[in-house]
């Protein structure tokens, strides 16, 4: 009997093989389709690790244990290189992949705290939130909101350098420290709660071109808060939701910068590596004893899709925490309008109507991605809009329902932002008519500027 990785169980797909446990008990049948059940069934069972049979290791990728008298060259091809140096360069291969953990213990804790979700996603089942999600019609005045944004975007470079400073120790083996980054989510929250506009402004206005990972931690974070505040969930939780998404991907680390960094396509197996960086995530924050089960949640299930098409459980809709359903639809927004290595980020509108089209396919959850329009809008805050007077607009604030006709403030031909609000929904005539990106605002301005000068000269000239 050899004892397999838990990790190279795929949930969703018929098993290759007979497993057993310790004691040889058959637990699962081959070509069973596993399910997030079976774990929960056999939870007793599996604590001294999951087994097949020898033959059978390799169809879960676990290379049959190197024992001498297997360590003949006669077999060639790939495995003929199992040379006398092939046990540590097998470890070597294990524990790059999961850097400074050894594959057994990985499991058992992971095991251990996804167990400790699935109960939060069965007790969350039970209590059905009372109150729908309503909008937060707190609103700064315009100046004060403005002095806000700007005071949250410094906020969010000091951010900055402090989630990267925790992901380099992260890098070098230590483990995360969550007090300092959870009081700075908590100083957004409260900024979001004072007024929901601030989140996704904060996102849109702060330009630190730092590494993606932290950057991409950040906005999600704003965004979810900015949704989850307008919902049936306490302070508390907002904040828990909040360092859930700032931390989704820490199990990122985890992952060879070969592949996290790679300016290509992924091969099947190094997309493979990468789907475990939820589970990786749950392991590092979960060993750091200051994450709560909301927050574990937030990382575990943001790749999970509502057809089952995601990882890293293949859940259903329903078996998907209504807040990472939510986390879902706001990753694959930041993470599309973002440039990227490999890629420049699409426009924010692309984005969103990516997101209408991802739920349309059943991937994402409609209403998940309902209430983030509700809070960004469809011309996404602090993006530029044409109106059909032909003037230009920078939009600031989302009318809850009302996706299309969103609040702006005008521009004048320096650019200048006007000091009065302007309420789309409320005007008759003004709409938008296309969405236009930072660069061509000053081009426009100058058009303008220019068309005045002529304007003015024209008159002089008579
Ligand atoms: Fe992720």
């Amino acid at each position: 009997m050899r004892k397999i990785d838990l990790l190279s169980i795929e949930f969703g797909k018929p098993l290759p093989a007979d497993l057993f446990d310790s004691e040889g008990n058959l637990l699962l049948p081959k070509g069973h389709v596993v399910g997030h059940t079976d774990l929960r069934k056999s939870r007793n069972q599996i604590t001294n690790g999951v087994f097949t049979r020898d033959d059978d290791a390799d169809q879960f990728g676990n290379e049959p244990a190197p024992t001498d008298e297997s360590d003949d060259h006669s077999s060639g091809g790939e495995k003929g290189h199992r040379g006398p140096d092939s046990k540590p360069r097998l470890k070597a291969l294990f524990s790059q992949e999961i850097v400074g953990e050894e594959v057994g213990s990985a499991a058992e804790t992971h095991l251990a705290s996804t167990l400790r979700l699935d109960a939060l996603l069965d007790q969350d089942k039970g209590h059905a939130r009372k109150r729908p999600a309503s909008p937060n019609y707190r609103r700064l005045g315009l100046s004060c909101l403005r002095a806000e944004a700007e005071h949250a975007a410094e906020h969010f470079g000091h951010a900055v350098d402090e989630i990267s400073n925790v992901l380099h120790d992260v890098e070098r083996g230590k483990s995360p420290s969550l007090s300092t980054s959870g009081e700075m989510i908590e100083q957004f929250a409260s900024s979001v709660s004072r007024d929901p506009s601030l989140g996704p402004l904060t996102a849109a206005i702060s330009s630190d071109d730092c590494d993606y990972l932290v950057r991409h931690g950040l906005t999600t974070s704003l965004h979810l808060m900015t949704v989850v505040s307008q919902m049936d969930y306490s302070p508390e939780e907002v904040v828990q939701a909040g360092i859930g998404a700032m931390f989704q991907d820490i199990g990122m680390i985890r992952v060879p910068r070969s592949i996290r960094l790679a300016p290509r396509a992924l091969s099947g197996a190094e997309r493979r590596t990468v789907e475990r960086h939820p589970i990786y995530s749950v392991d590092m924050l979960d060993k750091t004893g200051l994450a709560s089960p909301l927050t574990l949640m937030m990382g575990y299930q943001a790749h999970e899709r509502c057809d089952q098409s995601g990882y890293p459980r293949r859940q259903q809709r329903d078996g998907i925490h209504p807040l990472a359903r939510i986390l879902a639809v706001i990753d694959v927004y930041s993470a599309v309008t973002s440039d990227r290595p490999h890629r420049k980020g699409i426009p924010p509108y692309d984005g969103i109507l990516l997101l209408l089209e991802e739920a349309q396919a059943g991937r994402l959850d409609g209403e998940a991605v309902r209430l983030f329009l509700n809070s960004v809008s469809l011309f996404p805050l602090g993006s530029y809009v044409e109106l059909s007077s032909g003037s230009y607009a920078r939009v600031l604030r989302s009318n809850w329902g009302n996706h299309t006709m969103p609040v702006v403030v005008m521009l004048d031909q320096e650019g200048q932002e006007s000091d009065v609000e302007v309420d789309l929904s409320k005007e008759d005539e003004a709409r938008v008519v296309r969405t236009i990106d930072k660069k061509e605002v000053r081009k426009f301005c100058e058009k303008k500027k220019l068309e005045s000068e002529l304007a003015e000269i024209r008159a002089w000239s008579g």
